[in-house]
């Protein structure tokens, strides 16, 4: 699931979570419902999608840890876990501290 979050006063998306059937893992599902997800979050505009995870999967897919785009997690967690994808090459810089859709009550 991508949701609309913020980085400073820019839109961006939060992949979370990614869930794939038991019986369909280490098939490559995950890895192409991500990039499935990349294809229509640019052809709708978004610029960044930033998730939580762990990086031996995501960097598959792309993300790299989110503090090399200045972009920082709104709680306490590993560097190397809170990580980014930049979307659209030529995305804007986009600097600050991420702020989830409220539903995920993160304050
Ligand atoms: C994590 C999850 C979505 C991966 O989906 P998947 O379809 O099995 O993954 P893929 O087949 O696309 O994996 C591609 C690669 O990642 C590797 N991989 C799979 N799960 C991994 C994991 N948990 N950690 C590290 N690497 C992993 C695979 O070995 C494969 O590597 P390879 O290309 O070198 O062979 C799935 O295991 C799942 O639903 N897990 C339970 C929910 C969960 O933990 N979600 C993530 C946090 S929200």
């Amino acid at each position: 699931m991508f949701t609309g979050a913020k980085v400073g006063g820019d839109t961006v998306l939060v992949l979370a979570p990614l869930s794939v059937l038991p019986g369909y893992q280490r098939k490559g599902v995950g890895i192409s419902l991500i990039k499935e997800g990349h294809k229509i979050a640019d052809a709708s505009g978004y610029g960044y999608s930033i998730v939580l995870g762990s990086q031996g999967y995501y960097q598959k897919a792309g993300y790299l840890p989110a503090d090399q785009f200045g972009i920082k997690p709104p709680f306490d967690v590993p560097d190397e876990n809170f990580m980014a994808y930049k979307i659209k090459e030529d995305a804007s810089d986009i600097h600050g501290i991420v702020t989830y859709a409220k539903e995920f009550g993160i304050d």
